[in-house]
Order: structure tokens, then sequence, then C-alpha cells
């Protein structure tokens, strides 16, 4: 398998046009059932009964039941070690697309940016009259409903789940976004039986635009035999492989007593612990260096920018301290009103001991040469001897006026890298 992982790996330009397909056995490790299989939802199950408009109209009740369950088991489910992987993908490769047949959500929650929800989402209901009053589909998360079927909030009328049954068309916009996906260069079809269409038909379309084929599935499916390489194994333990064989993040950066890694959405527990801290909030949201909202939403956000390099957050680790990070430093290529912004805060107590240097002057090396920004500016509250004294060691320019709420802040800039910025 680990010659095959290699070859696979080597594929994975950094500019390469990489297309997944995921289906139900990519939630498996998430404790999610599979729908065929020995312990298979439609195991004891007819889908005639369950997921048709028929079987709707036959029985809201009954069809709700079914998915009112279903939704509950989901809503204690977390997104397993297959799907932070395509998750960082997406953040990795800028060519990257995720087609998914799932209706679980567990690719968004890992933060996965871009899903190509093929059957919907078991998280959106939609009007069964589709009354005027009411939007095409919307979400809502109530686990369990009350009431089944749940009425619409505008018509009373039952809702229905927001996902495609069988004899349902699909949406023809996301079809053609997935065929369009389907001209790359890397096609993987991951966790799917291979066998309801048109998802089962990409594969094909992958191949004749003259696609790598890639299978992740310990069990043979129809599409074994047709791809170029078939990984007999559990996406949960290939995707992470895969993912270390690619070598450190491109955007991971080190220093000699320093880690600085990505934010990337799996880290929202990292962020809540930075969000928390009163100044990292103000500085970030009251000067609009990024959008405000909660945590989740802050480094979605900043994951999705940052794919485009143009806003990313790094969480900060000292090299001893592998756990929690010390602090964070950020960089903005599109900066409010002056040009690309650096911003860094360390916890105070780091401050002092040449950390925030360090982690600095990692972040402006990433800028210049990376980026190629040609400048990059920001601001420090509260200075003291200290800021002053890094940002003098970095080279940067500085000033001291009042910034926001009149406070004391030290405006600092450099045009092109500076002489010591590495
Ligand atoms: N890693 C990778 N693959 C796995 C794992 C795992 N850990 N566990 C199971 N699998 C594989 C199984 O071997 C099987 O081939 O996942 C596949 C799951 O197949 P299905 O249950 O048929 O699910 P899927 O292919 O997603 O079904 C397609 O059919 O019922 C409809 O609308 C439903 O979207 C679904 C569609």
């Amino acid at each position: 398998m680990r010659s095959r992982l290699l070859s696979v790996a080597r594929a994975l330009r950094a500019d390469a046009r990489i297309t997944v397909m995921t289906g139900a056995g990519v939630s498996a490790a998430s404790g999610v059932p599979t729908f065929r299989g020995a312990d298979g939802l439609w195991k004891g199950f007819r889908l005639e009964d369950l997921a048709t408009p028929d079987a709707f109209a036959r029985s809201p009740h009954r069809v709700w039941e079914w998915y009112d369950w279903r939704r509950q088991a989901l809503a204690g489910c977390l997104p397993n070690r297959a799907h932070h992987v395509l998750a960082s993908w997406s953040l990795r490769f800028p060519r990257f697309r995720l087609i998914t047949q799932n209706v679980d959500g567990l690719h968004e929650r890992a933060g996965a940016a871009d899903v190509l929800r093929l059957h919907g989402s078991i998280w959106d209901v939609r009007c069964w009259n589709r009354c005027t009053a009411s939007p095409d589909q919307w979400r809502d998360d109530t686990v369990p409903f009350p009431v089944l079927p749940p009425p619409c909030p505008h018509c009373g009328g039952p809702l229905r789940p927001g996902v495609v049954w069988f004899g349902e068309m699909l949406d023809r916009d996301v079809v053609d976004r997935c065929l369009d996906a389907t001209c790359c260069d890397v096609f993987f079809t991951v966790g799917t039986s291979a066998l309801v269409h048109p998802a089962a038909g990409f594969l094909d379309h992958a191949r004749r635009h003259g696609a790598m084929t890639v299978e992740v599935n310990p069990e043979v499916t129809p599409a074994t035999s047709v791809v170029d390489t078939a990984i007999s194994e559990r996406a949960e333990l290939v995707l992470p492989e895969l993912d270390a064989a690619l070598g450190a993040h491109p955007l991971a950066l080190s220093t000699a007593r320093l880690r600085l890694e990505p934010l990337l959405p799996k880290d929202v527990e990292a962020a809540h612990r930075l969000w928390t801290h009163r100044d990292v909030r103000r500085y970030l949201w009251d000067d609009r260096i990024i959008p405000r909202g909660t945590a989740e939403e802050v480094a979605r956000a900043s994951a999705t920018d940052f794919a485009r390099y143009r806003f990313g957050l790094w969480l900060v680790y000292a090299r001893e301290e592998a756990r929690t990070p010390v602090g964070f430093c950020g960089l903005r290529a599109d900066g409010v009103g002056a040009g690309p912004q650096l911003l860094f805060g360390l916890y105070p107590k780091h401050w002092g001991q040449g950390l925030a240097q360090e982690a600095s002057r990692g972040v402006l090396a990433h800028a210049f040469e990376t980026l190629r920004l040609p400048r990059v500016i920001g601001a420090a509250d509260a200075p003291n001897e200290r800021s002053v004294r890094t940002l003098a060691a970095l080279g940067m320019r500085f000033e001291r006026r009042a910034g926001h709420d009149g406070l004391d802040t030290l405006f600092y800039s450099t045009e092109g890298r500076p002489p010591s910025g590495r």
C-alpha cells in the first residue's frame, strides 16, 4: 500500500486540479451507518417506504420518524480524520473540489469549503406544499422535532427533509458543477459503493478527461477494476497517511524556537481559547481585520480566505510546549485602508522572551518570500518598552499615536522587506 500511496502523493502537486467524491464510507468512522452492507441503513427497510416522494405522500409521519432518528444520531457524531484531511486539502490546494453524496453535513463541520452536495442536506427542510411564503429551503437544526411531521412556519403544512429522494431530480446547477469538477488531474472516489447515478458516472467522466483515478474503499466495488489505483483500506487511515506523505503544509512555518501552524477549521477549539482573550477579539474585530463572528465562523472565514492567500492566522506554538499555543500571528494581504497588515499577539507572559520577534519574523519571511507582498503594516495596543524593542528588532518603522477608542497605539509599517525581517 505504501508504494501506491507514494505514487498518488506525487500526483498531488500544489497546482493540481484535485477532485474527491465521497460516499457514506467516509463517515463510517464517525459512527454514521452506511446504506448498503451488513449493518447498512437499508437493512430491514425498503427505500421505497422511506426515501421517495410517494412514501412521504403516504405517510409523512413514518418518513419523518426515520429522518428524525438519523438527525438525532448525527447530532452526536463528530467529523473523523478523513473529513479533517479533506477539509485541510480544500485549503491547501487552490484547485481542490469536493463532491459528496452524503447528507450528514460532516464535511462542512470539519470546515471544508464549497462542498458540492449532490443529495442535499438532512439539516435542511422544505415546505411540502411549496407554499409561496416560504423560501425554497432552509436549515433547521432542531433535534428532535417536537411534532412529526414538523409544521411549515409559514403555512402550517408539513415540512419535508431537504434531501434528494429516489425518483427526484438532482439540482441541475450542482450536477453541472460536479461535471465541471470531473475535468481534473486526479479524481478520488472514497467510501462509496459506486452504484448510484449520476455520481457513479463521474468516475468515467474523469477518466475520459485524462484524470488519474484513485479509489479508497476496503471493499471491492464496480469502480475497483476501473480506477488506476485502488487502495483497499478505510478512508480514515488512508487519507491521513496520504496527507503525511505530502509533507508539511506549505503554509506551516518554523523558526528556531517556534512552530507556526495555519489555523485550520479543525482548530476551532484553539481558536476559542484565543478568542476569549479580550485584546485579541477587540483588535481583530474592532479594526475590522476579520469579520465579527463566533470562533467557528471566524476560523472558517480565515480558512476560506486563506486558500486565496489573502488572510491567514497562524497558531504559534513554542517547540517544547507542543499542545497549547502561546499566541497567534496573522496576515492580511489587503488590510483595511493602507495595505497588507501583519498582526501578532502573544499572550503577555510570553513577551520579552524574544518569541514575538521570532514568530513575527517567520510570518514576515512568508509575507515577502511566498506571498510577495510589497508592504506590511500593523498596529499594537498599549505599547511598552518590550513591544517597541520587538518592532525595532524587526526593522519596522513605527509611530506612537492614539488608535481606536483613543488608546495609546504603535502603528508600524515596512516598505519592502525590512533589513532584518528574517
Ligand atoms: N472507509 C472507506 N470506505 C468505507 C468505509 C471506510 N471506513 N466503511 C465502509 N466503506 C465503504 C463500503 O465498502 C461501501 O462500498 O463505503 C461504501 C458505502 O456504500 P453505500 O452504503 O452504498 O453508500 P453510498 O455509496 O454513499 O450510497 C450512495 O445511495 O442510498 C443512497 O442516497 C444514498 O447517498 C447514498 C447513495
